[in-house]
């Protein structure tokens, strides 16, 4: 034990003499720039040196349209391989620090493929870094105790694009900062560092904060990034000191600003990196305003999930002692949603809103504790750190083995091969290749080894053994005959001779020259050839090499939106039994034909055949289907997986049980299932939501471009999801990503988009308007009756009646009298400005979603007022005349794909 303690350290120090930085700026800080040339000090103070003494990879520089930090331009790449590559950092053992990897791709290879690959701290699945776009910074934070001397970062398994890395940065904590009752066992990952009232949208980082943590700005603007703001949010600021305790936790600056809630409430939902999960997370308050003498600030934090947290009321005063002090309540272990919505209400007796000064949650990552044959591994390894080999550096097993390793799958893992033939090794056979319990096969032929060959009974697992073409002396020696599962045995080498006692059987093979080795090894090949050609099926090397998912882990139900990044692929043949042979078509649309199924395990689908030739090559396919895997949203119908065989390509829906909004709003089912007034305005509400979160919450935003009112499902709740999101993205358009071809339905096309080309989220706002224009009045989009001569088109027909205050004449009879009007006028009234000529002049999604729900408070209040009262206005015979009785026009569904050449609009 203690020799191999010993050889790990001399590991070590071969390993690491190269990041070797003198007098850095602050003690434990060390910021690399991969793929830089030379060091220099940033605008900010902090030092940084190239990685050039990296052994692995190329490096490349880019530009990006402001970006103007050096560290920025320059990155360095890795080869699409099965290997990983692995940054290694000195640190003080029992001490804590954070780790901080960034990633701006920048089109380095002029490829525009987005990248994506793992990233892992030692043995300990990390994150996995998805570039979206090429101009954006990812970054990725760890809070960990270090419980070794060394920590590697290593990148691997690159399902598209090519693994590189931007920046790697160190910085060292003080004392007891982020101590945890779990950082034995768990890392946490940074999900949020936010500060409130923040005078600009940049971080407040290093030297303010002498630890460089980067406390983001909540004026930022990224996807679904604190947005929800209550009314009343104001910023206040001071500048007198604060007193953050010695730890500083926040840093002064940090807690000078702040938000209040005027109105009583503040409110925020941002998404959370790696969760849903247990998590750490702590709120920072310091009183900083000028309170009078009859104040009060108490207020309680607001967690829809959560309520057990919702008890305890903050008085900042009482809890932090006086003005300008911290007051840091926090939960060391609470379960999050990805999408984390909350709120800070004020307490009754308060006579002040809430105030915000800072936050952080950081999500526990599970350590692995790596392989279990690690330390003599690396004690191995440090006997030759002059070759490439033996500097792999990382978990020698996990998350993939070192290029000379196999390893079982255990979840600490046993080496089963060692493959050391013709590396050049010198002297005894190290003793540590003894010590492997799992090892099956070791290959050490074709070096110069010499000395006698070891006892390896501490590996009876051993199959295969290759010693030949060595310098090795003595006798075979008996301990081998004790392996009870050794076949074959190479040891040909000219100097060792049989051993006397009959001990070796079983067929075991012993080569005495050289030649004979040779061509046994060309035997044993073959059969290894043989061996493996039969094990995968095609079907799964096909997977492999496109870089399929398994399917997702079941993640709780109780959250919002999950975050999982798999897209499952389901085999044709899996489909063909689920459907039936395709017997049930559920409908169709633009993008292809629908067909209902059910799986195995009972789970009823909806299987998309999409229209064949649209759609990309393979890789692209599945690279954007695996975007498409990673749009969660509980108002978004729920993505499964696809298939693509035989030229097909199909994608797999959950289903929904009570079909679309348009076969309830008119069609031959219409009476038995119309929907009532509050019922519309709450399918309108979830739809809202689910277009808000494509367009605020995706990365890169997504634009839905085909919204109508069939594509507004309904679950067996009634509760509205759309569907068909994303796929415009999947469709060819024409030869480059500009497009070219205007997509739509007619009815709900945006006609800025259809004369200028040029889509933006309001060509969504504007076909939203036209669904609430159809909530309102339960008439078609376009219809060639109901709107009288001249008009075809619900928009026109709508706009002329609201804007001439008689909204009575477009209400739908159907909904007789039971609607509030002040709720009604308020939909009509944002229907028409979602669809003004001008995208600009149209609301944000969230705008129209806020709208809706004000609707939906009026209604729900009225209707407590109507239950009673029946005071009919006779709006029913107002209508009446109206109304011409709704047909299904079945075509007007119709789906537009206009080429260019044709579509050259001219002036309506
Ligand atoms: C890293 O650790 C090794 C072994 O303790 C030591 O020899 C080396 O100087 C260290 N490197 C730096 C940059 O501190
Ligand atoms: C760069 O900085 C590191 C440590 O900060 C130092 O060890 C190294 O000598 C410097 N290299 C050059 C070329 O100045
Ligand atoms: C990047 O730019 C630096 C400095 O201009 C240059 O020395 C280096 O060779 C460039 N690297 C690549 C890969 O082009
Ligand atoms: C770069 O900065 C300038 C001035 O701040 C701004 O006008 C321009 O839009 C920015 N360009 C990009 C691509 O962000
Ligand atoms: C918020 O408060 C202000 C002043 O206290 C008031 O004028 C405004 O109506 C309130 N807004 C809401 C939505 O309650
Ligand atoms: C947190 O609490 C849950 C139970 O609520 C427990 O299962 C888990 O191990 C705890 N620790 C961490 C680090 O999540
Ligand atoms: C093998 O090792 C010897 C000495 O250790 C060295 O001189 C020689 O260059 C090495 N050969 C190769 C091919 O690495
Ligand atoms: C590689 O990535 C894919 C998807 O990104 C994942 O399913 C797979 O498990 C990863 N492989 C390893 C060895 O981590």
């Amino acid at each position: 034990m203690e020799s191999w303690v010993h050889g790990f350290s001399i590991f070590l120090i071969f390993f690491f003499t190269y990041f070797l930085f003198s007098h850095a700026q602050m003690p434990g800080f060390v910021s690399l720039d991969c793929g830089g040339t030379g060091n220099f000090t940033d605008e900010l103070g902090l030092q940084w040196q190239p990685d050039d003494r990296f052994r692995f990879g190329g490096t490349a520089n880019i530009s990006i349209p402001n970006e103007t930090r050096k560290q920025y331009m320059t990155l360095r790449h890795f080869p699409v391989d099965n290997r990983k590559y692995c940054y290694t950092l000195n640190v003080t053992s029992r001490t804590r620090f954070l780790v901080r990897a960034s990633f701006l791709y920048g089109n380095f290879d002029d490829n525009n493929v987005y990248p994506k690959f793992d990233l892992s701290m030692g043995a300990t699945p990390w994150s996995t870094i998805v570039i979206s776009d090429a101009n954006t910074i990812e970054v990725r934070e760890l809070i960990f105790l270090a419980t070794e001397p060394t920590i590697s970062v290593c990148l691997s398994n690159a399902t598209t694009g090519q693994p590189f890395i931007s920046t790697l940065e160190l910085r060292q904590f003080n004392g007891s900062v982020y101590i945890t009752d779990y950082e034995n066992e768990y890392y946490m990952s940074v999900s949020a560092r936010i500060n409130f009232g923040a005078d600009s949208v940049d971080p407040v980082r290093y030297p303010d904060d002498p630890f460089d943590r980067i406390w983001e700005s909540d004026s930022l603007k990224k996807a679904n990034y604190l947005v929800d703001v209550a009314v009343g949010t104001e910023k206040i600021s001071t500048k007198m000191p604060i007193f953050v305790d010695k730890d500083e936790r926040p840093p002064q600056k940090v807690m000078q600003t702040a938000v209040v809630g005027r109105n009583g409430t503040l409110s925020y939902r941002l998404n959370l990196d790696g969760f849903p999960g247990g998590g750490w997370a702590f709120t920072y308050f310091a009183e900083i305003a000028d309170l009078g003498l009859n104040d009060l600030r108490k207020f309680r934090l607001v967690l829809p999930d959560a309520p057990s947290v919702s008890k305890p009321a903050v008085n900042i005063l009482e809890n932090a002692q006086g003005k300008y002090r911290l007051y840091e309540p926090g939960f060391e272990n609470l379960t999050l949603p990805f999408v984390l919505s909350f709120k800070f209400v004020k307490t009754p007796d308060s006579t002040l809103g809430p105030l915000l000064n800072a936050m952080e949650i950081n999500n526990y990552v599970k350590k692995n504790g790596g392989t279990l044959d690690g330390p003599n591994l690396a004690s191995l390894a440090s006997h030759y750190s002059s070759a490439d080999w033996a500097q792999e550096g990382g978990d020698p097993c996990l998350p993939v083995p070192w290029s000379w390793l196999q390893c079982n799958s255990d979840p600490q893992p046993l080496v089963t091969v060692v493959k050391l033939s013709n590396k050049n090794l010198t002297g005894n056979i190290p003793p540590e290749l003894t010590t492997f319990s799992g090892l099956i096969e070791l290959w050490l032929d074709g070096n110069s080894l010499t000395g006698p060959i070891p006892d390896f009974s501490g590996s009876p697992n051993l199959k295969i053994i290759h010693l030949e073409n060595n310098k090795l002396t003595g006798s075979v020696p008996s301990s081998l005959a004790r392996l009870q599962n050794l076949r074959e045995l190479y040891s040909g080498n000219p100097n060792l001779h049989k051993a006397n006692s009959g001990g070796l059987h079983l067929g075991i093979i012993i080569g005495s020259a050289t030649g004979a080795a040779v061509l046994l090894i060309a035997t044993i090949v073959f059969c290894i050839f043989l061996h493996k050609g039969k094990k995968p099926k095609k079907r799964y090397t096909d997977q492999a090499r496109l870089g399929h998912i398994l399917p997702s882990q079941k993640i709780p139900s109780s959250l919002e939106n999950t975050a999982t990044e798999a897209a499952h692929c389901f085999t044709f043949s899996e489909l063909e039994e689920a459907t039936n042979d395709f017997e049930k078509k559920i409908g169709s649309g633009g993008y292809g034909v629908v067909y209902y199924g059910k799986l195995k395990d009972g789970r009823e689908i909806a299987v998309k055949v999409l229209t064949s030739n649209s759609f990309q090559g393979k890789r692209e396919f599945s690279n954007e289907v695996t975007l498409l895997s990673r749009i969660h949203h509980r108002n978004l119908v729920q993505f499964l997986g696809y298939c693509q065989e035989d030229g097909k390509s199909i994608l797999i829906y959950e289903f929904m049980h009570n079909g679309t909004l348009k076969e309830h709003l008119y069609g031959p089912l219409t009476r038995e299932r119309g929907i009532n007034w509050i019922k519309r305005l709450e399918i309108a509400e979830d739809a809202a939501k689910g277009i808000e979160y494509l367009h605020t919450g995706c990365v890169p935003s997504i634009i839905h471009r085909d919204l109508k009112t069939s594509n507004i499902l309904l679950d067996k709740n009634m509760r509205a999801k759309v569907s068909d999101f994303g796929l415009s993205k999947l469709a060819v358009d024409g030869a480059s990503h500009v497009s070219s071809i205007v997509r739509g339905t007619v009815g709900y096309l945006d006609p800025e988009y259809y004369i200028s080309q040029q889509l933006t989220d309001k060509s969504d706002v504007y076909s939203f308007g036209v669904i609430l224009l159809e909530l309102v009045s339960g008439q078609e989009a376009i219809s060639n009756e109901s709107f009288g001569v001249n008009c075809r088109n619900i928009v026109q027909w709508a706009k002329m009646h609201i804007e001439s205050g008689d909204i009575q004449g477009i209400i739908d009879p159907s909904l007789r009298d039971e609607y509030d009007i002040q709720s009604m006028w308020k939909i009509a009234e944002k229907a028409l400005m979602c669809v003004q000529p001008h995208g600009h002049m149209r609301p944000s999604m969230s705008e129209v979603l806020k709208e809706i729900q004000d609707a939906i408070l009026i209604e729900k209040e009225a209707r407590g007022g109507r239950e009673g009262i029946s005071d009919d206005f006779s709006r029913q015979s107002l209508h009446s005349s109206i109304h011409l009785g709704s047909v299904d026009l079945g075509p007007t569904d119709s789906y537009l794909s206009f080429d260019e050449s044709i579509a050259r609009p001219t002036a309506r």
